[in-house]
Order: C-alpha cells, then sequence, then structure tokens
C-alpha cells in the first residue's frame, strides 16, 4: 500500500510516523518545504506549493500511490481531494465543498442552523461596513469577530480579551464588514477529533490544545503550542455527558453534511468551548489539529494505513480504532519573535530527548544543523501513566534545546489543569 502524505508540518510528521508502523505500507511525501522527519520516512518527495493540486495529482499518478492522506486545510480549499479521486485516488480529506465546513465559517454556521444542530452560539454574517459595525454598536454583550475565511488560528478578535467595543469596530472595518460576529462564549475549550468515511464517525481522545503564546495564556494567538491528553482520554473539566453531547453534534454534522450531498470523508476536528450550558463549537476544522494529531496518533494502536483504506471504501468502525490508555503532553519549540516577528534562520542544537517523541516541523536541516524558520520548529511529545511524567518527559526534551527558541513550560502542567477546573466549576 502506498501513501501520499500531503504537507510538511509536525501533524504530517506525526501521520507519516504512525502510517510507517506497518512495514507494509510505502510512504511518499508532497510538501513545501523539506521536513527532515518527512523526508527520512518518504520513498520519494516532491517540493512543491500544496496547492498546486495539478503536480500533486501527476507525482502521485506517476509514483502509483494508492491513496492520499490530506495534512493542511490549503489544499483542500483549493481541491486537492476531488482532483485525486477524478484521477483515480481516494483520500483522506473532504472535497472542496465539504471542506468548506472550515474554509466558510459562514457556511458551518448555517449548516448548523438549518439543521437545528446544537451547540451553535449566536452568530450573523456580515458583508458590509455598516452594518456589521452598527451590530456591534447595538450587542450588548462581548462579542467575536471573525475573518469569513482561513487565518491559520490567527485571524479572530475577541471582545473584552484582546480587543475593547472601538477595537471590535476598528477589526471589523479592516475586513470590509466581511466577517462572522458571534457572541463571546466563556468557559473551556477542547479539541474532539474524529475519523469519518462519509457515514460513520469514530471519534479519538480529547485532547487540550494552547493557542497564546506564552506562559499562563498570555500574549498573542498561535497555530498552537502544544497540547495535552490523559490516560481516560477524557478532561477533567469535561462531564461525560458534555463529552456525549459533543460527540452527537458531530454525528449530526456527519448526518447534515450526508443528506445534502456533500458527504465528509477524512478527519473531522471540533473545538468545541465547554461553557456553563455545556459544549458549544467554536468551529470544525476539516483535518487533524497542529499541534493535536501528535497527540492521538502517538496513542493510536491500531494500523493507520488500515483505518486509510477503511474510510476511502467507507467500511469505517469503531473496532478498527484503539489508543494507548496514556497520557501525553506536547511541546512545540517555536522561534523567538514568533508569531509576530519571528526570528528566522537561527541554528539549533538538540540536548537529551530520549524519553520524548520528535517531530519535526518548520525547520530546515543543513547537515547536522536544524534551521529555524518563521513558524513552529519542532514539538516533543512526551507519553506516560500520568499526565506528570508525560509532562517532565516533553519539559525534559523541550528544554534541552539550545539556540534562539522558546517553548511554553507550563502545557501539560498540574498547576495549568487545576486552573482549568476551577475554572470550570466557578462556570457551574
Ligand atoms: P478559530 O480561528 O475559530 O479557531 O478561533 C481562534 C480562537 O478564538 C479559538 O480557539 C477561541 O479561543 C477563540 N474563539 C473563537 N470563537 C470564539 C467565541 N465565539 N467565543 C470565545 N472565544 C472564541
Ligand atoms: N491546533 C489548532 C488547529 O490545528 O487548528
Amino acid at each position: 500500500m502506498k501513501v501520499l502524505v500531503v504537507g510538511g508540518g509536525g501533524r504530517e510528521h506525526a501521520i507519516a510516523v504512525a502510517l510507517a508502523r506497518n512495514p507494509e505500507t510505502g510512504i511518499i511525501s508532497v510538501m513545501a518545504k523539506q521536513n527532515p522527519g518527512i523526508a527520512a520516512l518518504a520513498q520519494k518527495t516532491l517540493l512543491v506549493k500544496e496547492t498546486d493540486t495539478a503536480r500533486v495529482v501527476a507525482f502521485a499518478k506517476e509514483s502509483g500511490a494508492d491513496c492520499a492522506f490530506i495534512g493542511p486545510e490549503a489544499p483542500l480549499e483549493a481541491g486537492i481531494v476531488d482532483a485525486l479521486e477524478e484521477a483515480g485516488i481516494p483520500a483522506v480529506g473532504p472535497t472542496r465543498a465539504a471542506a468548506r465546513l472550515e474554509t466558510d465559517k459562514g457556511f458551518c454556521r448555517e449548516m448548523m442552523n438549518r439543521h437545528t444542530i446544537a451547540g451553535c452560539p449566536m452568530y450573523r454574517i456580515f458583508h458590509s461596513n455598516d452594518d456589521a459595525v452598527a451590530f456591534i454598536q447595538n450587542y450588548e454583550d462581548d462579542v467575536v469577530v471573525k475573518p469569513i475565511g482561513l487565518t491559520g488560528g490567527k485571524g479572530v478578535r475577541i471582545m473584552g480579551e484582546q480587543v475593547d467595543r472601538a477595537g471590535a469596530i476598528a477589526y471589523v472595518r479592516s475586513l470590509n464588514g466581511e466577517a462572522v460576529i458571534e457572541e463571546r462564549l466563556l468557559g473551556e475549550e477542547f479539541t474532539l477529533q474524529a475519523f469519518v468515511d462519509g457515514n460513520h464517525l469514530v471519534p479519538m481522545p480529547l485532547v487540550q490544545d494552547h493557542k497564546r503564546a506564552y506562559e499562563g495564556d498570555t500574549g498573542p494567538n498561535t497555530g498552537g503550542m502544544g497540547s495535552y491528553s490523559l490516560p481516560d482520554h477524557m478532561l477533567p473539566f469535561v462531564s461525560r455527558s458534555d463529552y456525549n453531547r459533543a460527540l452527537d453534534i458531530m454525528k449530526e454534522v456527519v448526518a447534515a453534511m450526508s443528506r445534502t450531498g456533500q458527504p465528509y470523508k477524512g478527519i473531522l476536528y471540533g473545538q468545541f468551548m465547554n461553557t456553563a450550558d455545556g459544549p458549544k463549537v467554536i468551529e470544525f476544522n476539516a483535518r487533524f489539529g497542529d499541534p493535536e494529531a501528535m497527540n492521538v496518533l502517538s496513542l493510536l494502536s491500531s494500523d493507520l494505513t488500515e483505518i486509510v483504506c477503511r474510510i476511502a471504501e467507507g467500511s469505517l468502525s469503531k473496532s478498527q480504532v484503539t489508543f494507548a490508555p496514556q497520557a501525553t503532553v506536547c511541546k512545540y519549540i517555536v522561534p523567538e519573535g514568533y508569531p509576530d516577528t519571528p526570528r528566522a534562520g537561527e541554528t539549533l542544537t538538540l540536548g537529551n530527548s530520549s524519553g520524548a517523541l520528535l517531530y519535526y516541523a518548520n525547520v530546515e536541516q543543513k547537515g547536522d544543523h536544524l534551521i529555524t524558520q518563521s513558524s513552529r520548529t519542532l514539538a516533543f511529545v512526551g507519553i506516560g501513566d500520568t499526565l506528570e511524567t508525560a509532562e517532565q518527559s516533553a519539559e525534559k526534551a523541550a528544554s534541552g534545546v539550545r539556540g534562539r527558541v522558546f517553548h511554553r513550560s507550563d502545557i501539560g502542567t498540574r498547576t495549568l489543569l487545576d486552573r482549568r477546573i476551577a475554572h470550570m466549576k466557578e462556570l457551574r
């Protein structure tokens, strides 16, 4: 079985590692920049923009790919799955139309609304400055302003946290009034990812990501600085009933997509805010989370290649998907100045990272040296029977890296977890 992995980040390295656990699986890779971890696993690599669907499809055909796994959202939006399928190559990833769940925030909300799917916050979609500004001026509570399209998780402005009302208005003007404006939800965020074959959905362990750049959840929003998961695959501030509600929402989305002739196939990523009234949908992504993929794929004890085949055939079932009952902590190393003014071109030296898994991301290898680029550099994943042991392992590896980089040492610590639990108790 030959699988094309599209994308060159930490997430795609984790996908390639999980696929390569099956010795019969051959990996070929398409990425914009050489990821040393993926390149080491791949039989063949094409360095090209992942949105160049024509070249990706030609490469997949000439390399004899049996199927493809699409990591990032940009190629999904460019219609890579449609193009691969036309060439007879099934893919883990939704068609361009189905990927609108992520790529068009308005579509996502309208779909939830039309199918009366629970967990949709108050929202309005705007296409004009005047209407959007008037709405913010007249709305009593805090709002969140989101550009309609893809922004790499960095385009959202939250009133009461990052901006005041005047700031929210200025921001919506800078978007020319093209925005989704939502009520600001208060609570604790969690990520629920699932394998989906068009009709069947199989969930993965819950993960919590950390979007803010600095310790204690301060600083600018990033693509995600790190994440953790617990041995029972739950989170202590998410009750069984919250979990079931979130899972039902995801199942209803899959059913609605299927009913409307746009069946959803691939990884469905639900970003939820657990509020006083239970889980609400922040957004859906049409792919694995980065870093969250590294948590769950490091625990996957079944064969990812088999899962890929089942998704392609539409015959996925729960019995094919098992995860080890352990905790994971993922910490990203990022360049100094990330995300706003990242220092690229700096040399890194790894310390003793034994015990933790290493996933490469936006990093260049030159001989024995690793050189930072402008985005997240590399990630360490600690695995353990408890959160504490997993955290210690990731932290030891991350703090051993020398160079002009930083990471968040608080991710996965008891202190941070206790704060989340206390916050949820306070809200309920
Ligand atoms: P997104 O790009 O939709 O993932 O949003 C980025 C981040 O903004 C999320 O992870 C949340 O922390 C925050 N956010 C988005 N929507 C809301 C909302 N309605 N209420 C509160 N926070 C939100
Ligand atoms: N970790 C957030 C994302 O992948 O969108």
